[in-house]
């Protein structure tokens, strides 16, 4: 029997968790009343509570990209099994890129809209690895099913894996290198200036 997986369902809520806690954070901050009505300015990226969330998602994101892949090629199991590392890959992920995307305050210009884009990117082709790993019975390379079909099914579920691989990964390194440089080059010419 397959095992169930309820990292997306943990994710779900946390999303709705930060979420309601940054509009409340961002009605605090930015509620004007004005003759016009009502209107509300969303915490600007460079604002230390936008800058944290910055931090905070890069920090997620490292560790989505660094935990997996370590426990991955290490034959201790004392780390904990393999499947819950990618639950927690796949949690950090979406939490880390919705913080991210909580970051940029809605604005999407140059680099550093360049890097936003690489985090849906990202996150969304997980979504697809998910899809095709989960549907492969674990084991299945040693023990294949006695069904020709089931068998067929499989191998080219692991096909489409392993070529999604060729993009998940190489856009995860776009991301991070376009990162780095957005973090750069935010240190040295923004911050310093305010
Ligand atoms: C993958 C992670 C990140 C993404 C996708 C991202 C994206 C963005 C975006 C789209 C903006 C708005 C740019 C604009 O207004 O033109 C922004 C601004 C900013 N980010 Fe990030 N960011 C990330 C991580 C970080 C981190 C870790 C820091 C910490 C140093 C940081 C510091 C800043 C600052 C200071 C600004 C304000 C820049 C300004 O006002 O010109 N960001 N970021
Ligand atoms: C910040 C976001 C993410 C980064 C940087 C990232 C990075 C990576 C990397 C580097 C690998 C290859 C690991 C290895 O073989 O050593 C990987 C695998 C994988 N990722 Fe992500 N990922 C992110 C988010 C996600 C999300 C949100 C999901 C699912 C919704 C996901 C699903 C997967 C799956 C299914 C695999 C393949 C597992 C395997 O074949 O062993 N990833 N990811």
């Amino acid at each position: 029997m397959r095992a169930r997986s309820h990292e997306l369902i943990w994710a779900l809520l946390l999303l709705l968790v930060i979420g309601g806690l940054y509009l409340l954070a961002s009605l605090r901050q930015g509620l004007e009343i004005s003759p016009e009505g009502l209107s509300l300015r969303l915490p600007e990226p460079g604002e230390p509570f936008g800058h944290s969330l910055g931090i905070i998602g890069l920090a997620l994101m490292l560790f989505t990209e660094i935990g997996y892949s370590l426990r991955k090629r290490s034959a201790s199991a004392r780390w904990g099994r393999t499947r819950y590392w990618l639950q927690a890959h796949i949690l950090s992920g979406v939490v880390g890129g919705f913080l991210v995307l909580l970051h940029t305050g809605g604005n999407f210009r140059g680099l550093a809209g360049l890097t936003a884009l690489l985090t849906v990117m990202v996150v969304a082709s997980g979504f697809v690895g998910r899809y095709l790993y989960t549907g492969i019975p674990r084991g299945a390379g040693e023990f294949e099913p006695a069904d020709p079909r089931t068998a067929a099914r499989n191998a080219r579920l692991r096909r489409w894996l392993s070529v999604w691989h060729l993009f998940h990964v190489p856009l995860a390194a776009a991301m991070f290198t376009a990162a780095l440089l957005h973090v750069i080059g935010a240190l040295y010419f923004v911050l310093p200036l305010r």
